[in-house]
């Protein structure tokens, strides 16, 4: 190989290897709104990734709050709620779901920026369990209170010691991503795999319904009180593959309607396993 050829090779190990870390020309800034057990594992994992984190806290000038800052290095600062988001590209809510609504209505002008919901707007219902609180999402809620953010569900299907330390499971924890608008899915998904975890295109922003529903499964464990819970790892498999590879269309299904622009996750899973004759003949015998 030439001296080219190296650096080139060189350039792509790196690209593939390593998480896209935000160049300092480039340097984005993220917003944590709450700086609890959320904001506290959330912040410092961002500023590794070279984002300019900006805590937006009730008392930014507290000692918690400080010694947060100092902990994340990475020129992080902390500020009101509403001037951390103004500062910010993107904005992550890390606050609990009762305080949502006040919080999420006063952080001023959200236009075009990516707003990442990870709450859990659930009560326990008379047996016990979780229940939700109403009919749609608090995704879908924080973007109709915000039109022109561009929000994002994701982040709230396991628990924060998994931003900490994400093989803590076991494994590479499975993160599902719902949003109405295609680059902020990306942007976010990028970031979810740069923090370790595995991102699932979930659809559309109505489906946080959905993530919100696993996030109900999620606390389960919590609520009958036992000392062992579950982290999701979805396997992948190329069931829906060996189908396709021959160019059939499912018969009946309605392609969605952004089928011909699929949002594009970077893969951190095992990959599926190859698709065999027997798979494929599953299929067609059926
Ligand atoms: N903890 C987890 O493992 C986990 C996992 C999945 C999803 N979640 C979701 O993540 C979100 C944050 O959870 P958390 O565990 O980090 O909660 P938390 O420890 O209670 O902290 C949330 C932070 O939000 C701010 N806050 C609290 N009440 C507020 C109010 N009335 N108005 C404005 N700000 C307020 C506070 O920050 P300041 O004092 O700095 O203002 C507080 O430290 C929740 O929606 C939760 O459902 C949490």
């Amino acid at each position: 190989m030439n001296t080219n050829t190296v650096k080139l090779a060189l350039i792509i190990a790196v690209a593939v290897f390593h998480p896209s870390v935000v160049s300092a020309a480039e340097t984005k800034v993220a917003a944590v709104i709450g700086t609890g057990d959320m904001g506290d594992s959330v912040g410092p994992r961002l500023a590794d990734l070279g984002y300019r984190v900006v805590y937006g806290s009730r008392r930014p000038a507290s000692d918690k709050v400080r010694a947060l800052v100092e902990h994340t290095g990475g020129e992080a600062s902390a500020a009101t709620q509403a001037d951390a988001a103004r500062q910010a590209d993107i904005v992550f809510l890390l606050v609990p779901w009762p305080a949502m609504e006040t919080v999420a209505q006063n952080l001023g002008d959200l236009d075009g920026k990516i707003v990442v919901d990870v709450s859990m707007p659930f009560r326990q219902g008379e047996d016990g369990y979780p229940e939700h609180m109403f009919e749609t999402s608090s995704a879908e809620m924080i973007q109709g209170w915000n039109p022109r953010a561009k929000v994002v569900k994701t982040l709230g299907t396991m628990g924060s010691y998994i931003i900490d330390d994400p093989l803590a499971a076991g494994g590479v924890v499975s993160m599902p991503i719902a949003s109405d608008d295609r680059n902020a899915k990306e942007t976010v998904a990028r970031i979810v795999a740069d923090l370790g975890l595995d991102p699932v295109d979930f659809g559309p922003l109505r489906m946080a319904r959905q993530i919100e529903n696993l996030q109900m499964i999620y606390m389960i464990p919590l609520v009958q009180n036992r000392p062992e819970n579950w982290e999701f790892h979805f396997l992948r498999s190329d069931h829906y593959g060996c189908y396709q590879a021959g160019g059939e269309t499912p018969e009946g299904i309605v392609p969605p309607f952004d089928a011909d622009d699929l949002a594009v996750f970077p893969a951190q899973g095992e990959p599926p396993p190859p698709c065999t004759e027997s798979s494929r003949s599953k299929w067609r015998d059926h």
